[in-house]
């Protein structure tokens, strides 16, 4: 009996799938066929699968074509499937010639023609429509997302406004330039601001006046009274409003979360933690202030914070360091009823910059920089039970909170659905406490 295995996702099955397992089919006289789980497809970096691996299966198995169904859930996986199942041939579509080869050491490899005009992504880009999105700002940051956006379907980057005079896009992106940004609201759906903190405010309400849904860099305002009057108007014109974070959406750091939660070390006694940056060519005399301490690394120190202790601390206090006007350092203290919260942020400053979450179990090391989290380890007394975890964080990362951000849209959701509006209220109040010189200055 020939043995023949294929591969895919199958993700809204069409024709094109259906022809192409016809055709494996005939090539001998028992198909196995590989559906990807749902983790592995975001491994790789296929983050826009409509359905689930179980919807993805009975769809499959509802045509009759295949004679066994496995699940592929590793990279290589497909070495150790030819063996165990004794297989004569590995057929696939003609878009992955040459990229299978290595497996002819095993079983004979069939390129089958791709069926032309039909794709699963084209399905789901026609089922829910184009979102055309403006970047506002510049920098190689306005590249990185733009080339992050590729990888998240149904978004299609139109240009680019600048916000600053020096920031010409013809020399930091290759992205079609706007004469300026209300021309680029008028063509966009939504919009993604990179500028610094004082800017945000402004930028937000004009880009919702002009019915566009706002991504913004972190963090995302000076005051909470900001905070409150731009979610007031995301709301009532019904539009996402959304701080880019990618830490948050980071696999290692939701899992981490996850483990706390589920009491993995125990009751959580004590978050510490820093973000601190020098720059390139850094020179604070010469810098704006709001790229100081927390007016940049606001929300990402209170993150882990929030999210594990809540925002009801009883007190805060807040140490600072200034070179001229420049908030070069700012330690803070959050107690809580039973637990106490240590963060550290800086510019122009180095320190270690790791996450340790201690618990009456056990703790949690990040190591540095924790706030690109892919690796992490639960430690207890015995060293000897140390857990190691890692996962992978594809590319810069941004892809993730993109597509979230997509998918709040789609589904007309207003709520973020891991950063709350009262995180956000709570991280502006201690940035405006930085702001109006509420702090005990070294
Ligand atoms: N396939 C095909 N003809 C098409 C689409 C897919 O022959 N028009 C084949 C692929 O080459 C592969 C299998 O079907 O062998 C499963 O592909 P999959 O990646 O699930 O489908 P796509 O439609 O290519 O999905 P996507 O757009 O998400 O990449």
């Amino acid at each position: 009996m020939k043995k023949v295995i294929t591969y895919g996702t199958y993700d809204l099955l069409h024709h094109g799938h259906v022809a192409l397992l016809e055709r494996a089919k005939a090539l001998g006289d028992y198909l196995i066929v590989g559906v990807t789980s749902d983790q592995f497809d975001r491994d790789r970096g296929k983050l826009n699968v409509h359905q689930s691996v179980v919807e993805r299966i009975r769809a499959v198995e509802a045509l009759g074509i295949a004679d066994e169904i496995i699940v592929e859930e590793y990279q290589g996986q497909k070495i150790d499937d030819i063996v165990s199942h004794d297989v004569d041939i590995f057929a696939i579509g003609s878009d992955w010639k040459g990229k299978f080869d290595y497996l002819s050491e095993y079983c004979d490899v069939v390129y089958l023609e791709r069926t032309k005009g039909i794709s699963s992504t084209e399905i789901r880009e026609k089922k829910a429509g184009i979102i055309r999105l403006g970047i506002i700002g510049g920098g190689s940051r306005a590249a990185r997302f733009a080339e992050e956006c590729t990888y998240v379907s149904g978004v299609d980057v139109i240009g680019i406004s600048p916000t600053r005079p020096d920031e010409s896009p013809e020399f930091t992106t290759s992205l079609t330039p706007y004469p300026n940004i209300e021309e680029l609201l008028k063509d966009s759906d939504a919009v993604y601001i990179i500028d610094t903190i004082e800017t945000h405010a402004p930028l937000i309400t004009q880009a919702l006046n002009a019915d566009c849904h706002v991504i913004c860099e972190t963090p995302l305002f000076l005051s909470p009274d900001d905070a409150r009057t731009a979610f007031k108007l995301a709301e009532e014109k019904n539009l996402v409003l959304f701080e880019a974070v990618k830490t948050l959406w980071a696999p290692a750091f939701r899992r981490l979360l996850l483990m706390v939660e589920s009491g993995a070390i125990g009751d959580v006694k004590a978050i510490d933690l820093a973000c601190t940056q020098i720059p390139e060519n850094f020179d604070n005399t010469q810098k704006n202030i709001y790229e100081g301490s927390l007016y940049d690394w606001g929300t990402l120190v209170l993150l882990p914070i929030f999210q594990l202790l809540g925002t009801s601390y009883s007190t805060c206090d807040l140490y600072e360091m200034k070179t001229g006007d420049f908030s070069t350092f700012v330690r803070g203290h959050l107690a809580y009823e039973h637990a106490i919260a240590t963060f550290s942020a800086g510019r122009g400053i180095k320190s270690e910059g790791h996450l340790v979450i201690t618990g009456t179990h056990g703790y949690i090391y990040v190591p540095a920089p924790w706030w690109k989290p892919e690796y992490f380890e639960i430690r207890t007394e015995d060293l000897r039970e140390t857990k190691r975890y890692s996962f992978s964080f594809e590319g810069e990362g941004m892809r993730y909170e993109i597509l979230e951000f997509i998918a709040m849209i789609r589904t007309h959701n207003l709520n973020n659905r891991l950063l709350s509006h009262d995180d956000i209220y709570a991280i502006s109040h201690i940035i405006s406490r930085l702001d109006s010189g509420d702090t005990i200055r070294i």
